[in-house]
């Protein structure tokens, strides 16, 4: 193959292509200097394009003589070849540059702290409930059953609560239009005590039951919300005592707590126990329970902490299940899952558990046990 003119010497030859009007070597050097992958792309196209300068010499050597012919199509193709070598090697030029821009550029920091990885909470309410029954499983107490939609029955009559019996006015609740043809009243039950109730109905003792869950009053304040929770506990079981009563409670709240608080039972009345108590419980905050060192804010600076209701199971209510104190002395309690829940983790404001702020439930909401 001959080889081509310098287009140096032959300037002229070039003259004919359209768009390239520098010599071979200008364009050469223009390929080279071809700042883009873009840049180099137009100048391919301008050349060897469908309509390039090149091409359309190409395609007129149809019309020269046949001896002239040969020579500047031979001429034309080493053109082409060595435009085409000189585009493919500043593309790779410019490509292998792009990759080492991007190579010294878009560094991977291993040492960088993963994204933050936002995982749910258990609300604290939950997580106090759930620990609640824990403690008391602990102690052989098992679930029961009372429905949140329940009768007067229920919920007062049958708890030694009768009609007009002036205890009932500390629980007023929502009442039920009477859509229903039973004759019954239907309200939302206001303590966990109709567990109780349905248990001695259905179950004969010895048992340990706990209730856990929902209970509504007719109240609001800052202390007070129209929805809250409680825990019932009964115990039935041939021997039972008040003395019993005194060490299960203190058991309970020492695994609850996690702590040994000191505990106190006060006299107290409520219609379904007799003898009735309430239990104060040593504060967890200033642990003084005397008040003579001051106390804190949360026990009132008495250094004790109201926290439950108990007493013997009422004859009256025994009898619900045909039973006796004499046979079968029992004892129960009830409790405010709230108040538990905010002496545990220090929550001080009763509002902060319904209004769901994603801060509050951050700090006191419980992280779900992992599988490991
Ligand atoms: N039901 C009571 C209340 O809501 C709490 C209570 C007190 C429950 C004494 C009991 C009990 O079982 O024995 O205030």
């Amino acid at each position: 193959m001959r080889s081509p003119k310098s287009p140096r010497q032959g300037g002229f030859f070039y003259a004919a292509i359209p768009r390239i009007t520098q010599g071979m070597s200008t364009l050469l050097h223009t390929i080279q200097q071809a700042a883009t992958l873009a840049a180099l792309e137009e100048i391919r196209i301008g050349v060897l394009g469908l309509n390039g300068s090149l091409t359309q010499q190409l395609k007129e050597l149809g019309k020269l003589p046949p001896e002239e012919r040969k020579a500047r199509g031979a001429a034309l193709n080493v053109e082409k070849q060595a435009i085409t070598e000189a585009i493919q090697a500043r593309k790779t030029e410019l490509e292998e540059t792009a990759l080492a821009h991007r190579l010294a550029t878009e560094k991977v920091d291993v040492t960088l702290p993963a994204a933050r990885y936002e995982q749910g909470k258990i609300h604290p309410l939950t997580a106090a409930m759930e620990e609640i029954a824990a403690a008391l499983r602990t102690l052989g107490f098992v679930h029961a059953y009372g429905p949140e939609i329940e009768t007067d029955d229920y919920n007062f009559t049958k708890l030694n609560l009768p009609p007009h019996h002036p205890a009932r006015q500390d629980q007023d609740t929502f009442y039920l239009n009477p859509f229903n043809t039973d004759g019954k009243t239907y309200l939302l039950r206001t303590q966990t005590s109709n567990v109780q109730v349905r248990t001695l109905e259905t179950h004969k003792p010895p048992f340990r039951v706990m209730g856990i869950g929902k209970v509504f009053r007719r109240d609001y304040d800052l202390t007070h919300t129209p929805q809250f929770h409680q825990v019932e506990g009964m115990m039935v079981e041939p021997g039972t005592t008040f003395a019993h009563m005194a060490g299960v409670l203190s058991e309970f709240l020492r695994l609850f707590f996690g702590q040994q608080l000191k505990t106190r039972l006060r006299p107290h009345y409520f219609p379904f126990t007799e003898p009735s108590a309430e239990l104060d419980m040593q504060c967890p905050f200033c642990k003084t329970s005397t008040g003579s060192n001051g106390g804190c804010r949360v026990c009132k600076f008495s250094g004790w902490i109201e926290l439950l209701g108990c007493g013997m199971v009422h004859r009256n209510v025994l009898a619900v299940g045909g039973l006796t104190p004499e046979q079968h002395p029992g004892f129960a309690f009830g409790a405010g899952v709230e108040r538990l829940a905010m002496l545990k983790y220090g929550v001080p404001d009763l509002r902060l558990f319904y209004e769901s702020h994603a801060a509050f439930l951050r700090q006191y909401g419980k992280a779900p046990v992992s599988a490991a």
